[in-house]
Order: C-alpha cells, then structure tokens, then sequence
C-alpha cells in the first residue's frame, strides 16, 4: 500500500508517495512562509489532494516540533507559530483521509532506521541540522516516544549553562550552536575577524549582507579555511552532544541528517574527534559509527508516510 508523507521545513514543504520498501513513487516541493500557520496549512492540503489523486491514502505529516503522544496535537514549534494546534483533526476535517502527526527528526530517523544508515543496528540516535537542530532516537528497535509523546527532542538539551537564547524559550540549547543558522552564524564571525575568515569576507562583500547558507555549502566544497573552520566549530559541538548522548543511550551508530550533512566527511571528522574527546571511559567504550543521512532531504517523507502506514495498519510489520 502506497502513503503520502509530507515534511514541513523551517523554508519549504515537500511531500511525496512512497512505497513499503521506502521508494518515492511521486515527489513534490513548494516553498513555505514559516511566519504564516494559515498559509502552511493550506500549502500541506493542497499538496495532499495532488499526491493522493482521489484515493484513500494514510498521510504521515512531519511537523517541526513537539508532538503530543495521539500524534495529533502541535504542542509548539520553536521555529513556527503553532501552539496547541489540533493540526491532525484540521486536516483530517479538510482532506477525509487518516492522518497522524510526527516530529520532523523522528519521521527521519525512522526512514533511516528502516530504509538507510541504520538498518543493521537496534540502537541509533539521528540529529538532524537544519533550521533547527532536531533529534530521533531508536533504541531496542523502537522509536523512543516518551510518556507525553515528545522524547527526543535533543535539539533542547542544554550543552553551554546560560548560553544563546533559543527560540524554545530556553539557553543554551544544542539548536544555538549545532544548527545551520549557528553555522551561519560562526561563518559570518569569521569572516568580521579577518585572517582565515578572508574569503569568507571576500563572498560576503560580492553577496552583499550576511553570508547565506548555499553560499557556505560552496565554499566548504571548495576547501575555504574560514568555512572549514565554521563547520569544525559546528562539529566539534555536535560530538560533544554525542559524547552526553552516548552514556544515556548507546547506541552503536549516531546519523548526522540536515543541510550540513552534504559536507560529509569535512563534517564526521570534527565531530568524531569532539566526541572521543569528551567521551565518559574513553578507550574503554565500543566507538559507535558516524554517519551522514543516506536518504538526504528526502528522509523526512519517507519517515513520515512509513510511520502512516504503521499506524493505518498495524498488521503492517515495520520491524
Ligand atoms: C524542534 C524540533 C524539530 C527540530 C528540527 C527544533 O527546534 O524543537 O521539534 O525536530 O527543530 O526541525
Ligand atoms: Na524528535
Ligand atoms: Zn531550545
């Protein structure tokens, strides 16, 4: 049986129907206005009704942010203005068709559990750096849900006390310093002090105005030493999660998702390194793998129309 899945992102909505074995049958993209819930809405409905063509499809939608346990209800989003949105019970209203709602990060970790990176362990812990940082956890070949539905959410973990204000409301969080706007962020820094930051301050003055992320995404690929350096920073805070993440979970693989996940290896090698660095028993822990997505920005789709499709039919064996 065929299901749609659809992933709202902090700056666009792709959705997709795709198959038991992961495959996307049908993609579809539009930009989003992260500021407008209304016009979300209508963007998510309008894509539904063109995916699914008339027939009866379980539809798996992926929202940036905390989840109630019904998967229904949008408790908040740090990065949109949704709170306590029925967002299920909206939809369902306009489309007729079942629809669940999932955390964006917990639709791709589990794509990557099922279909990608993690297909040969019980254990992983996914991040995913975009916007925002989010976080999906597998453990024992579950996905952790919590009692309240909203376990998982590791982009809030505090890793610097009273650091950078997040838009969660809370300081500190792993979203201030592993996300693609703090790589932003720590490029443009660079690129104020000079040395290093030169070519980054050459782009910036060609651009005009702050350094853009697809900018950054070049200029790694190109080896630039101030963006390598940006994205090591970013590294180098990410493993240090991995390395606190590791004595609670242990998981034999950890999955890097998101736009800075393209940088590959110029990315696993910082974080590896952090990671051992602030490793509890260094030396005397098994070392998890570090990988990057092997579904890409598709991941979000294909997690979301899998978790669909589990939740349509329970008979349906995902695992
Ligand atoms: C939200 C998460 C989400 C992540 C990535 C975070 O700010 O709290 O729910 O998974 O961003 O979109
Ligand atoms: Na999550
Ligand atoms: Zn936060």
């Amino acid at each position: 049986m065929h299901a749609i899945g659809i992933d709202i992102g902090g700056t666009k909505i792709a959705g997709g129907v795709v198959d038991e074995l992961g495959a996307i049958a049908r993609f579809e993209r539009v930009p989003t206005d992260a500021d407008d819930s209304q016009a979300i809405e209508d963007s998510i409905v309008a894509m539904i009704e063109l995916l699914a063509g008339g027939e009866r499809m379980p539809v798996g939608v992926a929202a940036p942010g905390f989840i109630d346990a019904g998967q229904s209800t949008v408790y908040y989003t740090p990065n949109i203005p949704w709170r306590n949105e029925p967002l299920r019970e909206r939809l369902e209203a306009r489309l007729g068709l079942p629809v669940v709602v999932d955390n964006d990060a917990n639709a791709a970790g589990w794509a990557e559990f099922r279909f990608g990176a993690g297909r040969l362990v019980s254990d992983m812990v996914m991040l995913t750096s975009g916007t925002g940082v989010g976080g999906a956890v597998i453990a024992g070949d579950r996905l952790l849900r919590g009692g309240f539905g909203v376990a998982g959410e590791l982009g809030h973990m505090r890793i610097v006390p009273d650091g950078i204000l997040c838009g969660c409301g809370a300081r500190g969080c792993i979203e201030q310093y592993g996300s693609g706007r703090a790589l932003q962020r720590m490029a443009n820094a660079i690129a104020d002090a000079g040395g290093i930051g030169r070519g980054l301050a050459a782009e910036r003055a060609t651009a005009g105005g702050e350094l853009a992320g697809p900018v950054i995404g070049r200029l790694i690929q190109e080896g630039d030493a101030g963006a390598l350096a940006a994205l090591a920073e970013l590294g180098s805070w990410l493993g240090q999660a991995c390395a606190s993440l590791s004595v609670v979970l242990d998981p034999q693989l950890f999955v890097i998702g998101g736009g800075v996940a393209d940088a590959g290896d110029r990315l696993l090698d910082p974080v590896r390194r952090a990671y051992l660095d602030h490793l509890p028993a260094r030396g005397f822990h098994p070392e998890p793998v570090f990988a990057t997505a092997e579904l890409g920005n598709e991941a979000g789709v294909v997690g979301a129309a899998d978790l669909a499709r589990l939740h349509d039919d329970p008979s349906y064996a995902a695992f």
